[in-house]
Formats: C-alpha cells, sequence, structure tokens
C-alpha cells in the first residue's frame, strides 16, 4: 500500500509511519521542519504546514511522486488550545477570542480536507482509494456533556462532519473516507497520563484503514474499529 501520512515526525503520526512500515507499506509523510526529523531511510519526509494551501499543494505533489501514486492518505497533524499558539483561551468562554480559535480550526478542519483535495487525483488513480481523518472523542456532539474546550471540540466536530460530506461525495469513485478517534494517547498532546500507547492506537488505525472498504465509508470509529457516536 502506498501511504501518505500527515504529521508524522512525533506522537501519534510517528507511529502510524512506524507501524505502516511494519506491515510493508511505502510510506511518505510531512513534517513543519525537515531538518529535525529522524525518521530513517526508509520513509519519504516533505515539508508541509497544514495552514498553508501552497505547502499542501507542494507535500502531496512530492509525496506522490515518490511513492508513485497512492492508495492511503491519513490526516494525522493536528492541534489543540494547548499546543497551538495564544490558543489557552479558547479552552473557556471567559479568554475566547476569535483568531486563535480560527486557527485550530484550519489545522484540524481546513487543513485535512485541502490536503484530501490535492490528494484526488492520484486517490482516483488507484484501485481502491481511502481517506483516514484522525478526530477525536471530543468532535462527539452526542457525547459532548463538558464546558470546556470550544475551539478543538469544535474543530474535530467539523472534521467529522467534513468526514461525512467527503464520502458521500467521493462514494461514486469508490474511495472510502473514516473518521477515527485515535483514543487518550501518550503524546505531547495527550500528556503522560494517557491510556494508550501510540504504538497500541496506530496498530488499531492501521487496521482500520486496511479493512476499509466503500460499504464502511462515513463512519467515525474508534481505533478498534468499534463504532462511535456521532
Ligand atoms: N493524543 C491524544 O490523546 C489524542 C486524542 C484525540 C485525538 N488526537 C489527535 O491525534 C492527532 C495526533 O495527535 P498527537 O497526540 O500525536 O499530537 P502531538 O503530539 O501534539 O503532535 C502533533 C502533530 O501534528 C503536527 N502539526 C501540528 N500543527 C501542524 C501544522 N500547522 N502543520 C502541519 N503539522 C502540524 C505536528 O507536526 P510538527 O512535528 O511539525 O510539529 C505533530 O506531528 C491529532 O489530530 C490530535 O488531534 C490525539
Amino acid at each position: 500500500m502506498r501511504t501518505m501520512i500527515t504529521g508524522g515526525g512525533r506522537g501519534l503520526g510517528r507511529a502510524l509511519v512506524e507501524e505502516c512500515l511494519r506491515r510493508g507499506h511505502r510510506v511518505a509523510t510531512t513534517v513543519r521542519d525537515p531538518s529535525r526529523a529522524d525518521l530513517g531511510p526508509d520513509v519519504t519526509v516533505v515539508p508541509m504546514d497544514v495552514e498553508d494551501a501552497e505547502s499542501i499543494r507542494s507535500a502531496v505533489e512530492l509525496a506522490v511522486t515518490a511513492l508513485g501514486g497512492l492508495d492511503l492518505l491519513v490526516n494525522c497533524a493536528g492541534a489543540n488550545a494547548k499546543s497551538y499558539p495564544d490558543a489557552e483561551g479558547t479552552i473557556s468562554i471567559a479568554g475566547l477570542t476569535a483568531d486563535p480559535f480560527l486557527g485550530i480550526v484550519r489545522v484540524n478542519t481546513v487543513g485535512p480536507l485541502l490536503v484530501a483535495q490535492a490528494a484526488l487525483p492520484a486517490l482516483r488513480a488507484a484501485e481502491a482509494g481511502r481517506i483516514v481523518n484522525v478526530s477525536s472523542w471530543l468532535g462527539s456532539i452526542g457525547g459532548t456533556t463538558a464546558g470546556w474546550n470550544y475551539a478543538y471540540a469544535a474543530s474535530k466536530a467539523g472534521l467529522n462532519m467534513v468526514t461525512r460530506i467527503l464520502a458521500n461525495e467521493l462514494r461514486e469513485d469508490g474511495i472510502a473516507v473514516v473518521a477515527v478517534n485515535p483514543g487518550w494517547v501518550r503524546t505531547d498532546m495527550g500528556g503522560p497520563r494517557a491510556e494508550l500507547t501510540p504504538e497500541a492506537s496506530a496498530a488499531g488505525i492501521v487496521t482500520v484503514a486496511e479493512e476499509l472498504t466503500p460499504e464502511g465509508s462515513g463512519r467515525f470509529v474508534d481505533w478498534n474499529g468499534a463504532e462511535h457516536p456521532w
């Protein structure tokens, strides 16, 4: 399988790169600063900032050329109120301002859709193109009971909707699209108390991707393949 993973320099994205390599995929990944990536010779590393449309176009082109096509796109790069600049205020109503809120939406909702758009010609040419959008349980509207984290939760709910619409639009092309909740994962974002290792979450997500069929398109699932409520 020819696989492109966004945000593969660290965290869950890196574990996804390593899991895909173990399973024999050819892998290209994106990082914002390739000079800091130490991923080894088996991975094509291309620069991409998901807030920059031109860098998305060029990263997808470089990745598709290096892989000789594309079967699977995993949109994993993401940011929350702690990792996006000046965004801590978007956690509660009192400190909320528009720009960091919109920045998180650009990274988590609009960016993945633009990466998918750029990858579409290659995915259409594949035998069974697939897109996996890494979402979050915090993007579940039905499951939301907490009164916090406005920007991040809204951006992942937006990603879920974008996933569903894209799945509908690409059905006739035979391209399957899903949103995956990776669980609470021990990364910079998840912190040291998180339940899951990046390796365990990544192994589940790659299985979801490999087993994805057009019939299963348009769903929101957990890392272990179980249905997640919208
Ligand atoms: N960890 C959890 O418990 C958890 C739970 C639910 C959902 N998720 C989701 O899982 C995904 C991976 O999270 P993580 O835990 O691995 O987070 P992380 O440790 O904070 O890593 C974030 C990743 O996203 C990339 N990234 C951030 N902003 C970017 C931008 N503007 N352009 C391009 N790449 C950007 C980073 O790339 P650089 O190396 O270039 O900075 C890095 O690879 C995210 O979508 C996150 O929302 C995580």
